[in-house]
C-alpha cells in the first residue's frame, strides 16, 4: 500500500502530488511579527499596527516574502492576545481596523504577503459568547458552545476530570452561579481566562467560517492556526495522566485525549474548501505540536492545511547526525503528502535560538530561562551557532519562518525582574517556570534614544537590557559582518538561486560533525564540530562567520558555487 492510499486519497489527489504546484507558500520566507514588541507608533509602551506599517521598508530591505502577525484582535491580553474577545476587530492597544487595512495594503504594495493568527481552540472569557454562557446557566444553548460540565464529588466540588493546563495547574475552573453558590466547571487547556470551545457543536463551525471570511474578504493571504491539533476532545473527556509532571503543548506524547483527535481533520477539510474559493493561493499554516514528523504531516494532506510548523526541526539539538535525520525525515514525510517542509528556529513561545543552541542544561519547552535557571547559555557560542544554524536553514528546500529580532541575533533576556513578567505560565506555576517573556522583549531599532527606537517615549511593556544598544538595527546596518547583513545577504542569495524549490542531495565524506548538501549549483557545508574542516580551493558565496583560508571553523556554515 502506498502512503497516499494509506492516507485515504483519491486518484486526483495522487495526480496533484505528482505535480506539486508553484504556490507562493511552498517556498516563502515568512517573518513573524509579534505586534506588541515590534514597533510602537503611539508611544504607550506596546507595539501597534501603525508601528508595523512604519517599518515595512525595513522588512522589504531584509527580503522577506510574507509576514505573519501574532494576534492583534480585541483581547484583555491575559495571554498576550491569544485570548480573543472579538475575532473581527482590532484591539485599541494595537490600533483600528483602518490601521489594519492600511498596513495590509502597504505590505501588498511592497510585494509582502500578510498572514494573520487565528485562535479557534478557545476564546477569552470576556468573549460575548462566554459571558452569555455564564449568564444562561447549565443546559443552555449558550453553554453548549464551550465545554461546561458538572463537577464530581458529593456537591460537584471536584473537577470533571484530571486534565492539567499547559500553563500549569488544573485545566478546569468552577463557575459561580448568579446567587453566589458554586456552579458548573468549564474546560481551559490554557489559562482560566481561555475557555475551550466545543467543536462538536455546528454553531462553532459556522462562527469560524464567518471569521475566516471576514479576514479573507479584507485581503489577508492566509492564517496561522493556533493549537491546530487541539480543537476536538475525546468523547467522554476521559482522565489522562501525562508521562512527565509537566503538561506540554503536545510535542512529547501520543494518545492524549485533547490533542490530535481524528475529528480535527474534518475542520481543516472544511476550511480548505472555504479558503480555495478565494483567489491568490491563500494558505493555512498549522501550529500543531505533535510527537513525530509523520503525525504532523497528516495536517498538510492535499485537502487540509497547506503548511505546518516543523517543531521537530526547531527542537533538534546542535548535532550533525540529529540534524541530518530531521531534515531527511521532514523532506520525506511532507513530500509524501505533496506539502513543502517548513523550517523554523525561533518564535514567541520558545527560548530564542541564539541562546537555546548554547544551553548547558536541559530546558523543557515553555519553562524559559531566568536568573535561577540551571545551565545558562554561553552568549558568544550561542550567537555563532545561531548564525550557522540560520545559514544552514535558509539553504533548505521549502518555506522558512523567521521570528522578529533573530535577524539582529537577539538572545533570550534572562534577567527580567519578576515584577515585569507577564506570561500566565509564570503565575500559574507560582514562579517555578519563567515562561516565555524572555523572547518577547521589544526590539531595539536604534542604539541611542528612548527604548532603543521602539518608540520615542521610552515606555516598554517589558524592559529592554542596556546591552541591546549593541544589537540595534541601525548599528548593524552599518556593519558588513552584522547578523542583520548576514540575513539580508542570505535571503538575497536564497532568492537568486531559487533555494526554496528543488531537491536536496546529501554530500558525504566531510566527517560525522558536518552537515553537507548540494542544492543545484550550490554546495552547503555546516561544521558543527570543534575542529576546522578543510574544503580545498573554493570561493565562498557566504560564510556565517568571516574566516581566512579554506578550512571551515567550528560552528560555521558556508555556501559556495561549484567550479
Ligand atoms: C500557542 C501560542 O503560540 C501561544 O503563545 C499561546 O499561549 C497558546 N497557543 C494558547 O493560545
Amino acid at each position: 500500500m502506498t502512503f497516499t492510499q494509506a492516507a485515504g486519497l483519491g486518484v486526483a489527489d495522487e495526480l496533484a502530488l505528482a505535480m506539486p504546484g508553484s504556490e507562493w507558500w511552498r517556498t516563502a520566507v515568512i517573518y513573524q511579527i509579534y505586534p506588541r514588541s515590534f514597533a510602537d507608533a503611539n508611544g504607550d509602551g506596546v507595539g501597534d499596527l501603525p508601528g508595523v506599517t512604519e517599518h515595512l521598508d525595513d522588512l522589504q530591505r531584509l527580503g522577506v516574502d510574507a509576514i505573519w502577525l501574532s494576534p492583534f484582535m480585541t483581547s484583555p491580553q491575559k495571554d498576550a492576545g491569544y485570548d480573543v474577545a472579538d475575532y473581527c476587530d482590532v484591539d485599541p492597544l494595537f490600533g483600528t481596523l483602518d490601521d489594519f487595512d492600511a498596513m495590509l495594503s502597504a505590505a501588498h504594495a511592497r510585494g509582502i504577503r500578510v498572514i494573520v493568527d487565528l485562535v479557534p481552540n478557545h476564546s477569552s472569557d470576556q468573549h460575548v459568547w462566554f459571558q452569555e454562557a455564564l449568564a444562561a446557566g447549565p443546559g443552555s444553548a449558550a453553554r453548549a458552545r464551550y465545554l461546561f460540565r458538572d463537577g464530581k464529588g458529593e456537591s460537584g466540588e471536584l473537577p470533571p476530570n484530571n486534565w492539567e493546563s499547559v500553563f500549569g495547574g488544573p485545566a478546569w475552573s468552577r463557575t459561580t452561579n448568579p446567587d453566589g453558590t458554586p456552579g458548573q466547571w468549564y474546560l481551559h487547556i490554557f489559562d482560566a481566562s481561555q475557555p475551550d470551545f466545543d467543536w462538536s457543536n455546528p454553531v462553532v463551525w459556522e462562527e469560524f467560517r464567518r471569521i475566516l471570511r471576514f479576514w479573507l474578504d479584507r485581503g489577508v493571504d492566509g492564517f496561522r492556526v493556533d493549537v491546530a491539533h487541539g480543537l476536538i476532545k475525546a468523547d467522554g473527556l476521559p482522565d489522562y495522566t501525562p508521562p512527565t509532571d509537566a503538561a506540554s503543548m503536545g510535542g512529547e506524547e501520543s494518545d492524549v485525549p485533547y490533542w490530535a483527535q481524528e475529528g480535527v481533520h474534518e475542520v481543516y477539510r472544511d476550511w480548505h474548501k472555504l479558503v480555495a474559493e478565494y483567489d491568490g493561493d491563500r494558505a493555512l499554516c498549522a501550529e500543531a505540536w505533535l510527537p513525530t514528523i509523520e503525525k504532523t504531516a497528516l495536517w498538510v494532506r492535499p485537502d487540509e492545511m497547506h503548511q505546518a510548523f516543523n517543531f521537530e526541526y526547531l527542537q533538534t539539538k546542535w548535532d550533525a547526525a540529529a540534524l541530518r535525520a530531521v531534515i531527511d525525515g521532514s523532506i520525506r514525510a511532507y513530500g509524501a503528502v505533496g506539502a513543502p517542509s517548513t523550517w523554523v528556529l525561533s518564535n514567541h513561545d520558545v527560548v530564542r535560538h541564539a541562546s537555546r543552541l548554547a544551553l548547558t542544561a536541559e530546558n523543557p519547552q515553555g519553562y524559559g530561562i531566568g536568573p535561577d535557571s540551571p545551565g545558562k547559555p554561553i552568549a558568544d557560542v550561542g550567537l555563532r551557532r545561531a548564525r550557522a544554524a540560520t545559514t544552514l536553514m535558509l539553504a533548505l528546500p521549502g518555506s522558512a519562518y523567521l521570528y522578529q529580532g533573530e535577524e539582529l541575533g537577539l538572545p533570550e533576556v534572562i534577567d527580567l525582574p519578576d515584577a515585569a513578567r507577564q506570561d500566565p505560565t509564570w503565575f500559574r506555576t507560582g514562579g517555578e517556570r519563567y515562561g516565555r517573556d524572555g523572547c518577547r522583549v521589544p526590539l531595539p531599532w536604534t542604539a541611542e534614544g528612548a527604548a532603543h527606537g521602539f518608540n520615542d517615549t521610552g515606555a516598554s511593556w517589558l524592559p529592554q537590557p542596556a546591552e541591546w544598544a549593541a544589537f540595534a538595527r541601525d548599528v548593524q546596518q552599518a556593519d558588513p559582518r552584522s547578523t542583520l547583513n548576514l540575513y539580508t545577504r542570505l535571503l538575497e542569495l536564497r532568492a537568486r538561486f531559487s533555494l526554496g524549490a528543488g531537491e536536496l542531495e546529501w554530500l558525504e565524506g566531510y566527517g560525522p560533525d558536518v552537515v553537507a548538501f548540494r542544492r543545484g549549483a550550490l554546495d552547503v557545508v555546516a561544521n558543527l564540530g570543534d575542529a576546522a574542516v578543510e574544503l580545498g580551493a573554493v570561493g565562498f558565496l557566504i560564510q556565517s562567520e568571516a574566516f581566512d583560508g579554506t578550512a571551515v571553523p567550528a560552528d560555521t556554515t558556508v555556501w559556495f558555487e561549484r567550479a
